[in-house]
């Protein structure tokens, strides 16, 4: 089911990119203009590769961290700013529903949260979820280290692979137990089979770096 793109479309695209990048250029959490620049062009790549409807997962990439819970007073708040935006422009009550119902359940959420019930939701989610996966997501996770005021290391401190969705957003930890807490767990997460194969490359990078990361703290040379 390829929907292809018209250019009505194409001006609600290009109105929403400016309105996403005026909300997250300043972030420092990873969430910020580039990681959606990102997701963007990652959900269109699969969402052609899976016959996604390619404007609904535009639109959902674009906007999917507008509603987070970190740059917002809460998940309701950053919801309705994007159902707000969505109030003014040109698109169906279907789409709008679409894309709002996709934003509010596709977080990781200590993955407790049940599949999504979309193939757009799915790829969506693929895309956001394959930026926290390689060379740029462990880039990504010693700045929002950084931004939480945790360290890269400490060995005293050991991964938990189980959290609860409060643990895993309250307790202190540090940027490598996060690989171990999340990182190394989305490979198994992935919805699409588009999606699964650059998983599985950017997984094995990972490991290696950290497999890597622990032998030289250990002092070898
Ligand atoms: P989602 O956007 O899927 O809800 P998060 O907001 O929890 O996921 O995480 C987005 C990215 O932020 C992660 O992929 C990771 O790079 C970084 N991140 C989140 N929590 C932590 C943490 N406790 N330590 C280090 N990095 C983190
Ligand atoms: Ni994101």
């Amino acid at each position: 089911m390829q929907i292809e793109i018209n250019s009505e479309h194409e001006q609600v695209i290009l109105a929403t990119r400016s309105f996403a990048k005026s909300q997250l250029e300043n972030d420092l959490t990873g969430h910020d203009w580039w990681h959606i620049h990102r997701v963007v062009q990652m959900a269109n790549h699969l969402a052609h590769e899976e016959n996604a409807n390619v404007f609904i997962c535009i639109m959902t990439a674009l906007l999917h961290d507008v509603a987070d819970e970190k740059l917002n007073e809460s998940k309701e708040v950053g919801l309705s700013k994007v159902r707000h935006w969505l109030d003014e422009q040109p698109i169906t009550k279907v789409e709008k529903e679409h894309i709002l119902e996709i934003i509010s359940t596709m977080s990781y959420n200590a993955g407790i949260n049940s599949p999504m019930s979309t193939l757009e939701g799915q790829v969506v989610q693929d895309a956001d979820r394959l930026d926290a996966i390689g060379a740029i997501a462990i880039a990504r996770t010693f700045l929002y280290a950084g931004w939480k005021g945790h360290p890269i290391h400490d060995p005293q401190l050991s991964p938990r692979r189980t959290m609860t969705p409060e643990q895993y957003r309250n307790e202190k930890s540090s940027a490598i137990n996060h690989f171990h807490e999340k990182l190394l767990k989305l490979k198994n997460l992935i919805n699409t089979k588009s999606a699964r194969r650059i998983a599985e490359e950017r997984h094995t990078y990972m490991e290696d770096y950290v497999k890597r990361f622990y032998r030289e703290w250990a002092g070898e040379l």
